[in-house]
């Protein structure tokens, strides 16, 4: 098997320690390795494989070496500025901001959902957002066999979310200390304010999961709202997910649907307590199902629970995912 020069931009943080951790897990055929973040943590060590890397310090500069991947988690000007440079020397760029995800030149990939989509990548692949990848997993299979009307997302949004800043706030926060990330203490709150407000009162987070179901489940004509809220949950997101389908299904056809679908677990035995939750999805890499129940308020409808690691199958092991797809076509 070829193997490849890879790069991890944004190193040094939640998203990209758990780059690391997964690709080390997948074993990638990886021929060099290299790993980029700001000027502050050039000269640090990380270690990958057993090997010490050192950091560099990202340049305009840095994709000269024949790079072939790159997974960026840098925020969303650094993927900007860099992730055409990275493109334009010949290097597939796997970005995690939302610099790229509407831009219709730049796929935007669940693989588990529309991974035919990678192969019309002009050298940026965009990773969704973390709360739209665990939705449209689940939403994948009922849209292909239901055909979806509407759906309502409501979530229930961990705090590694907002990278490590966001980690700290509810850590120190549980010690009665300010917060510096939120705007609010997110100790014993809910913080219904993710990412900035808009004109409309919705935030840009809501307006993510909005724009990006459609454009990943190739629908336009798909309704779609949401409520995104900060909880003081360290990790995994938790959405209830209302969906409305234009035909109507049988609720255990629904769940074996949902069940023998690609990156679920069906977890739903209410009788014995048994039902997706954040700790237990948490380190993992599928996207967990339950609570399912017909809506009975519309004509055919279904109330969903659904749970995932947003720093693993939200955000890391999604792009190594991409990345792995990628990396085979190389072949
Ligand atoms: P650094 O650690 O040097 O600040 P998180 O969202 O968890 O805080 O992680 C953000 C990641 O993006 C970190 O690895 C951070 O590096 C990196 N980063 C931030 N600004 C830049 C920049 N201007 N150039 C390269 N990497 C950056």
């Amino acid at each position: 098997m070829k193997k490849v020069n890879l790069a991890v931009v944004g190193a040094t943080g939640m998203v990209g320690r758990t780059f690391l951790k997964v690709l080390e897990e997948k074993d990638l055929p990886i021929e060099n390795f290299y790993v980029f973040a700001s000027k502050r943590s050039a000269g640090q060590t990380l270690t990958f494989k057993n090997k010490e890397y050192v950091v560099e310090e990202l340049t305009e500069h840095s994709f000269d070496r024949g790079i072939d991947v790159a997974l960026f988690s840098a925020g969303g000007s650094v993927s900007e500025k860099f992730a055409p440079i990275a493109a334009s020397k010949g290097c597939i760029v796997i970005d995690n901001s939302s610099q790229w995800r509407m831009d219709p030149e730049v796929p935007l990939v669940v693989p588990e959902v529309n991974p035919e989509d990678i192969k019309l990548n002009k050298g940026i692949i965009a990773n969704p957002n973390c709360s739209t990848i665990q939705a449209v997993v689940s939403l994948k299979p009922l849209a292909d066999k239901y055909d979806i009307k509407r759906v309502v997302y409501s979530t229930y949004q961990a705090v590694s979310g907002a990278g490590m800043a966001g980690w700290k706030d509810l850590e120190n926060g549980l010690k009665g200390e300010d917060p510096k990330k939120f705007p609010h203490p997110i100790a014993g709150n809910c913080i219904p304010h993710i990412d900035v407000f808009m004109d409309d009162g919705y935030t840009k987070e809501e307006k993510k999961m909005i724009d990006e179901t459609k454009k990943i489940l190739h629908n336009d004509n798909l309704k779609v709202t949401a409520t995104t809220v900060r909880v003081p949950v360290f990790n995994s997101h938790s959405e209830s997910i209302n969906v409305e389908f234009n035909k109507d299904f049988d609720i255990n056809e629904l769940k074996e649907t949902l069940k023998n679908a690609p990156g679920i677990v069906l977890t739903d035995d209410p009788s014995k307590d048994v039902y997706p939750l954040a700790l237990d999805a948490a380190g993992t890499d599928e996207v967990y199902v339950g609570r399912v129940r017909r809506d009975e308020s519309v004509d055919s409808g279904v109330n969903l629970w659904v749970v995932a690691d947003n720093i693993r199958k939200g955000a890391a092991t999604n792009a190594v995912q991409i990345a792995e797809i990628v990396i085979n076509s190389m072949q």
